[in-house]
Order: structure tokens, then C-alpha cells, then sequence
């Protein structure tokens, strides 16, 4: 006889069904499983053949055959060794139950507990899609699970446990969550920490506003990584949607914390600049997302940014542009959402004081240059703003006048995106940053000074199409930030300002 259990598996985020189907033949003993990359087979062989036999069972003693189809997918993941078991068990009649409802996930340990695995809620959104009745996850899991309703999930711990509750012999609660958007902000580092500093701020605000890219350039000191860091406490509030795309997105890495199990902060990802092209893209063996996902619907912080490896800036350019990362694999491609904001910090030079009002910069023109062409003109022009961070002087350091805090920035932030909400409601665009080409017009009008303003610099500037199109989506912000519908020149002129400091730095007169 064929016995069948429902599972699933992940290819990038997206769930499949997989279903595990064991056979048996009266032939010399052996245990073999199909559908898994040749590793993963072996252990997962050897810790189902020992988690029967210490839950009690005896482990057949047949040709034992298991299928994980459909086949032609290699599954990843330890995922099945809980679904394989329960085939074992019901099909050689150790067990009794009906099953054809349920979905099953879980990893065993030789002694039968069911361990945690990764992935657990995008594969319990699909549970319930295709209409299962209950849904069977690791205990560790449970929190992250519990987020979707309409399915009833039991999170289990042995497998004892969960042949008892399905023979009916013992009950258990499906597990419940109460999903809270609550944000405590508290704990965060503040602006009002920072001293002066009003256009880096600005700059920032800006950017938080319409989900647009900054550069901070600046002497060492001078406060970039501290601006920087403060940027959580100014982020937009999640909404539900956005909440559990990145909950779905740290599922799949592995790193919920089960005590929060529904990420409702932005994501602040802050990797170091050794990091590899593959950390920030995401893959692997068993494929996994990287920096730039785990950033999704949050900010991508790149402290130090020329010291990023050139393939590292590289692979950033094209997800950057359009909000998800594509990875190929041996046996297809996948691909993980990354809708994000980059922050970027630098120094303008290796001993970093060039361009500082009053300290001499020791690097010849050469070693400037050189400097600077580490960050290539593609990825320049996708940062939106470019924000010049001069070191405070020592009476603003020193005074003692209180900075406005991260909360009233935080207040305006939230209402420029409530105005985008409404504008950009049912159109699939999340922020100002993100306006496709086609529609811009349409969703950024301009007064005819503001209009003869913009003319006027790209003429000036020598901008190209795609530094006109952020100058307009920024300015866009800016006149949101103001509750003002049509954009006016003064957006416009302060949209400008911000992508005049190339000029400064990277393409300087000789
Ligand atoms: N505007 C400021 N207000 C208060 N402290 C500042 C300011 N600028 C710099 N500092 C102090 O100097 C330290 C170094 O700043 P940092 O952000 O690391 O500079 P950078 O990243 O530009 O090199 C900060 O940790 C902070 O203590
Ligand atoms: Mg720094």
C-alpha cells in the first residue's frame, strides 16, 4: 500500500506542495527517499529510522520507499523528516488516523522532538490557501505560525505527542496570536542626541519620507554613523501587509525571535563592509535570503561605503532599481522581494578632511579620485539624496538648547505617507521613491516656475533622465512634507540641492 502525507516546500518565498508518499515492498530490507539532495537524504534516513524506534515503534522490516514529489524538485530542508515518519508509522498500522487534511512540518531528533526549521509561516499562508484543515509545526515555530488565521495550527514538540493528539487520545489547543502593530520606539537612539546637524536631519527626514536613497559624505567625526543610526527612530509605521512580508522574509532566514514572532519595526540591516556579494544578494546550498531582503520594507544601512567590495555594489544596482533580487541556481532561479532604502555613509578620501572648511586634506588629487571612483556613477546616481555632513562647531556642541526629538520627525513622516497612501492606493506603488516611470507626470504635478526650474538645471547640470526622474520624486516628498499637492519651485530647488554635491566630490573641475 501507498501511504500519503501532506507537506510543503519553499522555492525562494513562495510555498509548494510536496507530498510524501511512502510505499512498502516485501523485499530485503532497505529505506530509501527520493526527491532530496543526496546529504540531506542520509541524515534524514538516519533520524527518522531512530526517532520510530526511541518513540516505541519498530521500523519495518520491508523495502521502504519514499517519495518526496513531485520529484523533479530538489527539496531543501529537514523539514519532511516529520511527514516521513507518520507515513511509516500509518502505513504499517503502528498508527490509526485519518490525515488527508492536515500538513505536516517538522524536523526529528533521534530521540523523536520535533525541532524548529526555517520557512515555517509562508508555507502556513499556503496551508491555509489550499484550504487545509490544520497545520502541523515545530513548537518553536508556533509564535511565527500562529500569525495566520483561518487555519488551525498545532505547534507539537515530540512525536508522541502528535500521534497521540491525532489517535485521539490526548486534545490539544490550536495556538492563537493576538497581532499587535504596537512599535516601541522607546529604546531607540534619538535625534535629539544629535547636536546641530539641521540639513543632515532634513535629509534624512526626506528620505524616510518617500522611501528615498541617501549618501552622507563628510569628514571623519563629523557624525555620519550617528545620523545613521537614528534612522529607525523616524521610520514610517508597517502596515499589516508590509508586517508580514518581513516576517515571512526572516522566517525563511531563520532569525525570528519567537518572543516577537511578527516583525511590525522596519528592518535596520547594517552589514559590514567585508560582507560578500552573495550575503547581501542571498543563496547558497540551501538558499537563503540576504542582507538586502532581510532589509525588505526597511533600510539598507553601508557604513563606509568605498570600502564595500566593487562586486558587492555591483549586485546591489539592479535590486536597488527594482525591488527584488534574482538568484540562479543550478536548477532554475528564484527570487526574494528587497524593497528598500540605502543609506550610505562615507568620507570623501582616505585621510578624509576633503572639502573640510578648516583642516588641510593630505591626499593627493590622485588618491581623492581614485577614492571616489570606488563607488561607481550608476550606483551614485541611485542615491537619491547626497547629504554634505560638516563637523559641528563647538558652540553647537556645546549647547544646550534641546534638539527636536525622533518622535516629532517621526509625526511628519507618517503624515507625508499618509498622503502617499491615498495617492498611490490601489496603484501597486509603495512610496514616492517608487513611482514607475509611466505615471510620474500624473502623480507628481508641477507649478510652470517650478517646471522652468527643473528645465533650467538639467540644462545646467547635464542630468540624465534618470537623475530628472529622482530630482522629481524627491521634490515630490518634499512637497508632501509640506501638504502641498502641486510641486512648487522651492520643492524643486531643494530636491536640487541635494544632488549638487557630486559635483563637490566626484566631478570637479580640474
Ligand atoms: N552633531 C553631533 N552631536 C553630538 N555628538 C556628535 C555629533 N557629531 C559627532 N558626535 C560625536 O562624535 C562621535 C563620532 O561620530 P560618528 O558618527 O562616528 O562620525 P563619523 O561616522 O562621521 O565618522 C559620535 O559618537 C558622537 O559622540
Ligand atoms: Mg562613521
Amino acid at each position: 500500500m501507498v501511504v500519503q502525507i501532506n507537506s510543503a516546500g519553499l522555492l525562494g518565498m513562495n510555498a509548494y506542495s510536496v507530498t510524501v508518499e511512502v510505499d512498502f515492498l516485501r523485499a530485503l530490507p532497505a529505506f530509501d527517499i527520493v526527491g532530496l539532495p543526496d546529504a540531506a537524504v542520509k541524515e534524514s534516513r538516519d533520524r527518522v529510522r531512530y526517532a520510530i524506534k526511541n518513540c516505541g515503534y519498530q521500523f519495518p522490516e520491508s523495502r521502504v520507499t519514499v517519495n518526496l514529489a513531485p520529484a523533479d524538485v530538489k527539496k531543501a530542508g529537514p523539514m519532511y523528516d516529520l511527514p516521513i515518519s507518520l507515513g511509516i508509522l500509518i502505513g504499517t498500522g503502528q498508527v490509526a488516523c485519518s490525515v488527508e487534511e492536515d500538513l505536516f512540518l517538522g524536523e526529528l531528533s533521534l530521540g523523536g522532538e520535533i525541532r524548529e526549521v526555517t520557512g515555517v509561516l509562508p508555507m502556513v499562508i499556503y496551508a491555509k490557501q489550499q484550504h487545509y484543515k490544520r497545520v502541523f509545526v515545530p513548537f518553536g515555530n508556533g509564535a511565527e505560525a500562529s500569525v495566520v488565521d483561518g487555519i488551525e495550527v498545532y505547534p507539537i514538540q515530540h512525536l508522541n505527542q502528535v500521534i497521540s493528539f491525532l489517535e485521539g487520545k490526548i486534545s490539544l489547543e490550536p495556538a492563537r496570536f493576538v497581532p499587535s502593530l504596537h512599535q516601541d520606539t522607546d529604546f531607540l537612539p534619538d535625534f535629539s542626541e544629535v547636536k546641530g546637524q539641521e540639513n543632515a536631519k532634513r535629509g534624512l527626514e526626506i528620505a524616510a519620507a518617500g522611501g528615498h536613497n541617501a549618501l552622507l559624505i563628510g569628514p571623519p567625526g563629523a557624525g555620519k554613523s550617528m545620523l545613521a543610526k537614528r534612522m529607525p527612530s523616524i521610520l514610517p509605521d508597517m502596515s499589516f501587509e508590509e508586517s508580514i512580508e518581513a516576517t515571512k522574509i526572516h522566517s525563511v532566514a531563520g532569525l525570528l525571535d519567537p518572543e516577537h514572532p511578527l516583525v511590525t519595526a522596519r528592518p535596520f540591516r547594517a552589514p559590514h563592509h567585508t560582507v560578500s556579494p552573495a550575503g547581501l544578494s542571498g543563496g547558497g546550498m540551501i538558499p537563503r535570503p540576504g542582507e538586502i531582503s532581510l532589509a525588505h520594507h526597511g533600510v539598507l544601512f553601508l557604513d563606509e561605503l568605498p570600502e564595500f567590495s566593487r562586486a558587492a555594489m555591483e549586485v546591489l544596482r539592479q535590486p536597488m532599481e527594482d525591488g527584488k533580487v534574482t538568484i540562479s541556481r543550478v536548477n532554475g532561479s528564484l527570487t526574494y522581494p528587497c524593497s528598500i532604502m540605502v543609506i550610505a555613509a562615507m568620507n570623501p578620501c582616505p585621510c578624509g578632511y576633503f572639502g573640510h572648511p578648516t583642516r588641510a586634506c593630505t591626499c593627493s588629487s590622485e588618491r581623492v579620485a581614485k577614492y571616489l571612483s570606488r563607488v561607481s556613477g550608476p550606483l551614485l546616481d541611485r542615491l537619491d539624496l547626497h547629504i554634505d555632513v560638516m563637523p559641528v562647531e563647538f558652540r553647537q556642541i556645546t549647547s544646550t538648547r534641546p534638539a527636536e526629538s525622533s518622535a516629532e520627525i517621526r509625526g511628519r513622516v507618517n503624515e507625508a505617507r499618509k498622503l502617499q497612501q491615498e495617492r498611490f492606493s490601489g496603484s501597486g506603488i509603495s512610496s514616492n521613491a517608487r513611482i514607475t516611470p509611466g505615471r510620474l507626470q500624473e502623480f507628481c504635478p508641477m507649478e510652470k516656475s517650478a517646471r522652468d526650474l527643473l528645465q533650467n538645471a538639467f540644462d545646467r547640470m547635464g542630468l540624465s533622465a534618470r537623475g530628472y526622474e529622482r530630482i522629481v520624486k524627491v521634490a515630490r516628498t518634499i512637497a508632501d512634507l509640506d501638504h502641498q499637492e502641486v510641486i512648487g519651485p522651492q520643492h524643486i530647488a531643494e530636491a536640487i540641492q541635494y544632488r549638487s554635491l557630486d559635483r563637490k566630490y566626484w566631478y570637479r573641475q580640474k
